[in-house]
């Protein structure tokens, strides 16, 4: 590529490659999963990008598949909800918009900080998710509550379209197979595997 390419042609293409992969999400990763057990299954959801991208580690929400920072610079603000001129609600109703392309779900904020999950592998949300000094002090039965009741979980499978009308892409199994697995998953003990 380099032979056929002149300098500045190929730099161009290689600066913009490597910003959107300072956001790619991790979740390119657990797509490739073979192994059926429930806890993948669970895992190919709790990876994919309509999750995690309300669950970073840093400050900012992200967006899209290739999970960019969120527009007009939203930050977390005070207690998740965004900054008292912005607040995430603002924006952000109680369903989707179809004409704004504006997701929405009750209660839309961004995960704390300790929730935080983008970056980290499918092993290591899955011991954040059960650690109670991380989790809201979160026990099993309310983790299973939360992950198959919860408002902004499920709206990962309802995720209407974005600004250009496009529907967002959902997670990779369907929401029934998503619940059964989280079903399976704790009924069997909650096991993390080994990485
Ligand atoms: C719009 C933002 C948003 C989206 C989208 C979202 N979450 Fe959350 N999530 C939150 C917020 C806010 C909390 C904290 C709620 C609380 O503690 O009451 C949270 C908390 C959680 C918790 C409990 C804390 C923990 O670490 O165990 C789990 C589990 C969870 N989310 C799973 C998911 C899954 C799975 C998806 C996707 C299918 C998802 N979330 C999508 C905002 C979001
Ligand atoms: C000024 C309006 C506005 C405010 C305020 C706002 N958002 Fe957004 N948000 C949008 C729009 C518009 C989109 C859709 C962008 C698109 O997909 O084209 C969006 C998309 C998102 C997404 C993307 C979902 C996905 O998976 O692609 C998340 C997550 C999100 N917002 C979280 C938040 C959080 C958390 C806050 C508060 C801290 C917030 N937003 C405040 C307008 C806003």
């Amino acid at each position: 590529m380099t032979l056929l390419v002149a300098g500045g042609t190929l730099m161009t293409i290689s600066a913009s490659r490597s910003k959107v992969s300072d956001y790619s999400s991790i979740a390119s990763a657990s797509k490739a999963i073979s192994e059926d057990t429930p806890f993948n299954k669970m895992m190919q959801v709790l990876t994919h990008e309509r999750c995690v991208n309300c669950h970073p580690t840093d400050n900012i929400p992200k967006q899209g598949n290739d999970s960019h920072p969120h527009y007009f610079g939203m930050m977390r603000g005070e207690e998740n909800l965004g900054f008292a001129a912005t607040k995430c609600t603002t924006c952000h109703q109680t369903e989707n918009n179809a004409y704004s392309g504006v997701p929405g779900a009750p209660h839309w904020s961004l995960a704390p900080k300790s929730m935080g999950w983008q970056g980290l592998n499918k092993y290591e949300i899955a011991e954040a998710m059960l650690d109670k000094t991380k989790n809201g002090n979160r026990s099993h039965s309310e983790l299973i509550h939360h992950l198959t009741q919860d408002s902004l979980v499920l709206w990962a499978f309802e995720p209407g379209v974005d600004q250009e009308g496009i529907p967002r892409e959902k997670p990779p199994i369907s929401e029934a197979a998503y619940k059964a697995a989280v079903l399976a998953w704790f009924e069997n003990g909650a096991v993390v595997p080994e990485e």
